[in-house]
C-alpha cells in the first residue's frame, strides 16, 4: 500500500516538473499587439491641449517622456527602423522618396508604398518574422507594409490610396473598427495602424498653431474611441497597444527673419551637380558631376553658418545613416528650422522635420497600455530603435538580428525576471516555477507520509489489519485521483 502511494506521488512530481514545460508550447502565452503611429506627433504636442484620453492611458499604462527617432528624421526611414530594429543605414530605406541617380527618376512617398525594390534590402520587418513564427499579422497604411520581403507579403496589407484624406475623423474610427475586427473575428496577433496626422497640419500650418492643437484634440478623441472599442470587443485583457510616431516638427525660419539657405547662391547646379534631392525639409543629398566633388564640397562647406555639409565618408557615425550605397556623395542638413532650398525658394511649408535627431523638436511620443504593461509608469527617454525588441517580447517572437535592446524598455512590463531573446513567454516561465514549488511541497508531503504512516501503523497495531488497511485506502484515495 505505502509503496504504491509513494510511487504515485513520485509520478506526480515528475509530471509537474518535467511534462508541464514541454506541453505548454501548444497554448498561447502571449497577448495580441496593436501598434498605432500618428505621423509627426512631436513629443510635447499634448502639453498645450486638453488630452483627457492620452492622460487616461498614461494613468492606465506607460508613458515615455519622449523618444528619439533615428536620423534622418523622416517618415519612411523612421517607421522602418521601428518595424525592423535596424539603423537607417542598415535597413536601406534612407529617404521618403525612392530615386535613381542614373535615370534621374524620383518617386513620392505614396508611390513607394507598392515598390518592393525600395523596401526589401535583406532586412526582414517584424510582420514577416512574426508570420514565419506562426503569428497572423496585418498592416493598415503603415509605411513599408505594402512591399514584399524575400518574396513574402504581409498577410493583410492595406496601402494608402493617392486620394486618401488625412484627417477624416469618421474614417479614422472606421479604421479602428476594421482593425479590432481583424483581432476578434479573424484572430490576428499583430497589426500596425498608421495615420497621416498631425504631420500634414504641422507642415501646412506649422506646429505652433491653433490648427495643430485642433488636430491633437481629434487624435485624442480617436484614442478615446479606441479605448471604448477595445472594451466593446472584449479585448481589454488580451490586447497590448503601443502609440508612437516617427519624428517631431519645427517651425521653418524664413526671410526676412533669417537668411535662408539657398544652395544656388554658392554652387552652379548646371556645372557641378548630376542629381540632387533638396527642397525637402532640413536634409538633402547631392550627386556631383564626375570630377566635381571636391569643388562642390569646397563651395558649400562654409557657405552658410546654419548649413552642415559632409562628404558621405565623413558623415558623423553616431547618426548611423551614411554607410549605405544609396547615400549620395554629399550630404547636407540645416540647423533647426533651416530648410535646404536648391535652385529657387519654391518651398511653402510652415513646419518641417529631417533635422538632427538630437533637437527636442525632432523627438516624438511613446505610450503603451494593455495586460503586459505596468500602470502609471513614466519611462525614461529612449531611442525608437528599442521598440522592436519590445514588440518581439510582447508577441513571443524570436527577433531578427537588430540594433535595439530590451534593456531600455523591459521595465515597462509587469515581470522582468526573464532574460531577453527567449522565445517562451512569461506564462510558461511561471508555470515552470509553479511546478517546482508544487513539487517541493509534494516532496515534503511524501516525507511526512513516509514517516507518519509507519508511526500510525505501529500505534494502531492493536486494531485489526482490515481496519488499518481501510484507513490507509481512504488517505491515499485523493492522491490517486489526479
Ligand atoms: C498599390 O497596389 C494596389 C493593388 O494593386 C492598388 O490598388 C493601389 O492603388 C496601389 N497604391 C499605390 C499607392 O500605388
Ligand atoms: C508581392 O508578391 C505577390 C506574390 O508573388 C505579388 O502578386 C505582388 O504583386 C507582390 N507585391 C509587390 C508590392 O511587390
Ligand atoms: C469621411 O469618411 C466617411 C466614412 O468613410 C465618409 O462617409 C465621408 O464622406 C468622409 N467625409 C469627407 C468630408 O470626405
Ligand atoms: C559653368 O560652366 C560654364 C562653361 O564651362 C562657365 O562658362 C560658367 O562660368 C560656369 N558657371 C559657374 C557658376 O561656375
Ligand atoms: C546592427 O545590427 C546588425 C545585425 O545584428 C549588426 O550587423 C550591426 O553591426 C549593428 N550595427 C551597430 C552600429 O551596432
Ligand atoms: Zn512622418
Amino acid at each position: 500500500m505505502r509503496n504504491h502511494s509513494i510511487l504515485l506521488l513520485t509520478l506526480f512530481f515528475l509530471k509537474a516538473a518535467v511534462c508541464k514545460p514541454i506541453t505548454k508550447n501548444e497554448k498561447k502565452s502571449f497577448n495580441k499587439l496593436l501598434v498605432i503611429s500618428f505621423d509627426g506627433f512631436r513629443w510635447d504636442y499634448d502639453q498645450d491641449v486638453e488630452t483627457p484620453n492620452l492622460d487616461y492611458i498614461t494613468k492606465e499604462g506607460v508613458k515615455a517622456k519622449y523618444i528619439t527617432p533615428p536620423f534622418v528624421t523622416m517618415t519612411s526611414p523612421s517607421h522602418f527602423t521601428t518595424i525592423t530594429g535596424r539603423w537607417v543605414e542598415e535597413h536601406g530605406v534612407i529617404h521618403n522618396m525612392m530615386f535613381n541617380p542614373e535615370t534621374l527618376k524620383k518617386f513620392s512617398f505614396k508611390e513607394t508604398q507598392n515598390k518592393t525594390e525600395w523596401w526589401d534590402n535583406g532586412v526582414l520587418p517584424l510582420w514577416i518574422t512574426a508570420q514565419n513564427q506562426g503569428r497572423k499579422t496585418g498592416s493598415f497604411h503603415y509605411p513599408g507594409g505594402g512591399a514584399n520581403y524575400s518574396g513574402q507579403s504581409v498577410y493583410r496589407s492595406l496601402v494608402e490610396s493617392f486620394s486618401h484624406p488625412d484627417s477624416n475623423e469618421t474614417e479614422w474610427r472606421e479604421n479602428i473598427d476594421i482593425v479590432l475586427k481583424w483581432f476578434t473575428e479573424e484572430n490576428f496577433d499583430f497589426v500596425t495602424l498608421y495615420y497621416g496626422e498631425p504631420d500634414q497640419v504641422g507642415h501646412l500650418k506649422g506646429p505652433e498653431t491653433e490648427e495643430r492643437r485642433t488636430i491633437i484634440r481629434q487624435i485624442d478623441r480617436t484614442i478615446g474611441y479606441l479605448i471604448n472599442a477595445i472594451e466593446a470587443h472584449n479585448l481589454k485583457d488580451k490586447l497590448n497597444v503601443i502609440i508612437t510616431s516617427d519624428h517631431g516638427m519645427t517651425t521653418i525660419k524664413k526671410a526676412p527673419n533669417v537668411e535662408e539657405v539657398l544652395l544656388s547662391k554658392y554652387i552652379s547646379f548646371k556645372n557641378l551637380t548630376k542629381f540632387d534631392i533638396v527642397d525637402y525639409g532640413g536634409h538633402g543629398m547631392i550627386l556631383p558631376k564626375p570630377g566635381k566633388e571636391e569643388e562642390l564640397y569646397q563651395a558649400l562647406k562654409n557657405a552658410h553658418p546654419h548649413l552642415h555639409v559632409y562628404k558621405k565618408e565623413e558623415f558623423p557615425a553616431h547618426f548611423h545613416y551614411a554607410k549605405n550605397d544609396r547615400i549620395l556623395p554629399i550630404i547636407v542638413y540645416g540647423d533647426l528650422g533651416y530648410n535646404i532650398n536648391g535652385r529657387f525658394i519654391i518651398y511653402v511649408n510652415k513646419g518641417d522635420h529631417g533635422f538632427d535627431n538630437n533637437y527636442m523638436d525632432m523627438k516624438t511620443i511613446f505610450r503603451a497600455f494593455g495586460p503586459d504593461f505596468k500602470k502609471n509608469y513614466l519611462a525614461e527617454p529612449f531611442d525608437s530603435i528599442h521598440i522592436y525588441p519590445l514588440m518581439c517580447k510582447l508577441l513571443g517572437v524570436n527577433p531578427e538580428p537588430n540594433n535595439g535592446s530590451l534593456a531600455f524598455t523591459q521595465e515597462m512590463l509587469h515581470s522582468t525576471s526573464e532574460p531577453p531573446q527567449r522565445q517562451s513567454g512569461l506564462t510558461e516561465e511561471s508555470t515552470f516555477v509553479a511546478a517546482i514549488v508544487l513539487s517541493a511541497v509534494l516532496s515534503i508531503l511524501v516525507v511526512i507520509f513516509v514517516i507518519y504512516v509507519p508511526y500510525t501503523v505501529i500505534k494502531r497495531r492493536t486494531r485489526s489489519n482490515q481496519e488499518a488497511e481501510q484507513k490507509m485506502d481512504r488517505r491515499t484515495q485523493p492522491e490517486t485521483n489526479f
